[in-house]
């Protein structure tokens, strides 16, 4: 039987990203005290890393998914950033976290450019103050090309940032009209320049193939802009029809402006993308993301959480991993302020890997990676990883998706351009065919 059976490359909707193993589904208010279990232990070995979620945008764009507020008051704001610090410090005062050296952090939204300088500066200081920052390794910073200033950068950079990651999405400036962005192509390429200048040592550019209303031409012209301007690292992603977005409402109203692209188009334009940035001397490193110079750009962020770091989750709707539980916050704003005002952790739901779950959860987050050594898992776990997942291997291995070997498990090509879907196939049976979130 065919591994996708007929709903291989439809316009499937829904989230096809999977950010979570087990998926967020199976995730429970009930398992929130497991959480609480593991902040009391003070015996946690893995590097432990921060998301910060910056939920603020000036407009919604039409395919987005990610929690944001839209032109919010600068009120508002900062005392969104005095409740992240809060947070931070309620977590400070476990013996789960005290003084652990937060070794890697991630600052993502919604659009975290949109701050002032004087509420970034506030935020890392607050930051800075709760936990040990001391010889972090590496902190991205999320931004979008509007909302790029030069004093901002140079703020950026006094605090730390290491790695800009810029949402492009498309250099077509009719395209990012029609799917609700803000900026045009001028924007990103005065942006760019701005954020080189300012003496960054990594920035990445964020891509979509499968906008709605892209062609074969505007998708080319896009890739072919974006390596003009010779930026660090690309990532593409495969737009996503999630079922909260504008674009899924007009899908479902019939009233969408322009043709949706299908599924085994955007996985051909991956295709075409990556193949043109290899050509340009990049190497792919993972499903979504194509470095220049792999050797000085590891992304420590994924190499870090995808082997089972910790990680802490700050902010409204926020994720993070601990002592193999996970857990996230609070989804709305007023919810999350009135438990960190309460003294509280804002945590709304939870979940307790087993290690048989955790050992799921890495492999499937490192085959985003395109190859997976056994050696580790046997290490890590005790276990033979290719015994413990035969089944969804032989199969897989069948229909072309992957190779594997006693000491690694390789996707090919076609399989790299479809990770997402081929990922749930190693899920252990109460987390298949399940909703994502
Ligand atoms: C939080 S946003 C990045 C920063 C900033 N907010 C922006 O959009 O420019 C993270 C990235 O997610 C991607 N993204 C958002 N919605 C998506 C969707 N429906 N499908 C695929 N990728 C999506 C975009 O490439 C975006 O740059
Ligand atoms: S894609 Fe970025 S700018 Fe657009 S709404 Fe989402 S988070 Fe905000």
């Amino acid at each position: 039987m065919p591994v996708f059976e007929g709903q291989r490359e439809q316009p499937v909707t829904g989230n096809y990203f999977v950010s979570a193993y087990p998926p967020f589904s199976a995730w429970t208010p009930a398992q929130v005290p497991a959480l609480h279990t593991a902040l009391a232990q003070s015996e946690h070995s893995e590097p432990l890393g921060a998301y910060v979620h910056l939920p603020f945008c000036q407009k919604k764009c039409d395919y987005c998914y990610y929690l944001s507020y839209i032109a919010q008051p600068s009120a508002v704001v900062d005392r969104y950033v005095e409740a992240v610090i809060r947070e931070a410090e309620l977590y400070a005062a476990t013996p789960g976290i005290g003084a652990r050296r937060v070794r890697f952090a991630y600052f993502g939204g919604g659009t975290p450019s949109t701050l002032s300088s004087e509420q970034l500066r506030r935020l890392i200081s607050g930051l800075k103050s709760a936990l040990c920052w001391n010889g972090i390794e590496e902190v991205t910073f999320e931004c979008a090309p509007r909302s790029v200033r030069p004093e901002f950068l140079t703020t950026m950079r006094e605090c730390g940032v290491t790695r800009v990651s810029m949402g492009v999405q498309s250099f077509d400036n009719e395209l990012l009209a029609l799917n609700g962005r803000v900026h045009l192509a001028e924007d990103v390429v005065r942006a760019f320049e701005l954020i080189r200048q300012t003496g960054f040592e990594w920035v990445n550019l964020d891509l979509m193939c499968g906008l709605l209303g892209e062609t074969e031409e505007k998708w080319r012209e896009s890739v072919r802009r974006v390596i003009e301007l010779v930026p660090d690292s690309v990532t593409i992603y495969q737009t996503e029809i999630p079922h909260n977005t504008q674009l899924y409402r007009d899908m479902r109203a019939g009233t969408l402006p322009a043709p949706m692209v299908s599924w085994d188009v955007k996985c051909a334009r991956l295709g075409e993308g990556f193949l043109r940035l290899e050509h340009e001397g990049y190497t792919v490193v993972s499903a979504y993301n194509a470095v220049k110079d792999p050797r000085k750009h590891r992304f420590l962020y994924q190499d870090y959480l995808w082997r089972g770091a910790d990680m802490l989750g700050l902010g409204v709707a926020a994720f993070g991993y601990l002592g193999g539980v996970h857990e996230q916050n609070e989804a709305g704003l007023d919810q999350y302020e009135a438990k960190i005002e309460q003294g509280v952790l804002p945590v709304k739901r939870a979940f307790h890997l087993s290690p048989r779950d955790q050992l799921v959860r890495e492999f499937v987050l490192q085959l985003k990676l395109g190859e997976v050594p056994a050696a580790p898992f046997r290490e890590r776990f005790g276990v033979d990883l290719l015994g413990e997942l035969a089944e969804p291997l032989q199969e897989l291995a069948a229909e072309g998706w992957l190779t594997w070997s006693r000491e690694e498990v390789r996707l090919t090509r076609a399989g790299l351009l479809r990770a997402d879907r081929i990922l749930p196939h190693f899920y252990d049976d109460p987390f298949r065919n399940v909703r994502k979130n």
